[in-house]
């Protein structure tokens, strides 16, 4: 052979073995395509017998439909488990609900995972944290440590989310399509099932809150603006006091908005934690760790029936 088609294959090959070592370390050092995350569960009012705690299936859909796997994070573990499930998992969501802020299982867990998410993002270890309604409410008292919730007349109604000025630069919203954020600013999509609320005078009269989260929407409930949206500035805590996950997957309530903006709406914020979650490099020790802790261990019950607030529930 002329040596012109030995050259000619010799950078072929080697620009082929370029390309896949580089798609290779591409993939194992900047993205993780295999994210799960951890949905806290939370103490029963009215337990059934042998069981103590639940997690509505909704929060577990709404990830899925992102791309990520879920474990459940059941209440009462000991510091050590909960370490272990921390440097296993690639985030955390804490769901809406009716556990006691200040004093309950969820409380605890919650607490865990936040001073165990803040030391590890700041010596560059991403690991991303939610929460919604109850769980945005726990944020609040844990970066404050106080309480200061405002009773609001807000359980059941679906609103338009009013953007601050200072929501571009947020990261929560970038992802969206301009479409979608023009509905989301004139159009119910966004379902408020809370009776407390942090006003926007509370939020920025707290030092702590403050300088720790960036408003990205606020909502009024006739007399009192409340944040609706937030995010850390430098950390990776997003927190809705509306429900994204309900659009798409609750049907037990009226008010739950399901136009086709209202789905798309729950698709976006999935996507966008999902899309955090897969920084995380966190993993299970085994596959067999991994296996035994996912939630299809578990099978949801059909709690709509019983006119739950839920469609389906996962007690533990
Ligand atoms: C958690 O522990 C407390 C205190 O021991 C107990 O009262 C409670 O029932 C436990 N909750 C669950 C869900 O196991
Ligand atoms: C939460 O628990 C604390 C401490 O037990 C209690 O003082 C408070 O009233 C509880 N809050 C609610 C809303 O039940
Ligand atoms: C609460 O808000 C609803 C509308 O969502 C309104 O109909 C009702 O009058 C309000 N209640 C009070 C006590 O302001």
């Amino acid at each position: 052979m002329h040596v012109f088609v030995y050259f000619t294959m010799f950078i072929l090959i080697s620009s082929v073995i370029l390309a896949s070592t580089s798609i290779l370390s591409s993939v194992r050092t900047e993205r993780n395509d295999l994210p799960i995350v951890g949905i806290l569960a939370q103490e029963l009012r009215r337990p059934p017998p042998h069981k103590t705690s639940y997690i509505a299936a909704s929060y577990v859909k709404f990830l899925e439909s992102a791309g990520a796997r879920v474990v459940p994070i059941t209440v009462n573990q000991t510091l050590e488990q909960y370490t272990t499930l921390f440097n296993s998992l690639n985030g955390i969501l804490y769901p809406g609900g009716g556990a006691n802020l200040t004093s309950s299982g969820y409380q605890r867990a919650a607490k865990v995972f936040y001073d165990l998410a803040l030391e590890a993002n700041s010596k560059g270890d991403y690991f991303p944290v939610w929460g919604t309604c109850l769980g945005f409410e726990e944020l609040t008292y844990l970066t404050s440590g106080k309480l200061l919730l405002s009773r609001t007349n807000t359980s059941g109604i679906a609103l338009p989310l009013n953007f601050t000025p200072d929501s571009t630069q947020g990261k929560m919203f970038q992802g969206f399509p301009a479409d979608l954020l023009k509905a989301l600013a004139s159009e119910p999509l966004t379902e408020n099932s809370h009776k407390w609320s942090i006003s926007v005078e509370s939020h920025n009269s707290n030092e702590e809150l403050k300088k720790f989260y960036r408003i990205l929407t606020t909502n009024m409930d006739g007399e009192l603006e409340f944040v609706s949206t937030m995010e850390a500035y430098d950390f990776p805590i997003y927190a809705t006091q509306w429900h994204p996950e309900k659009n798409a997957f609750e049907w037990t309530r009226p008010y739950i908005p399901h136009s086709p903006s209202a789905i798309k709406t729950t698709f976006y914020m999935a996507d966008f934690f999902v899309n955090e979650a897969r920084k995380s490099f966190h993993r299970f020790a085994s596959q067999e760790e991994e296996r035994r802790a996912l939630i299809y261990n578990f099978n949801p019950d059909y709690s709509g029936i019983d006119n739950s607030a839920f469609e389906q529930k996962y007690y533990f």
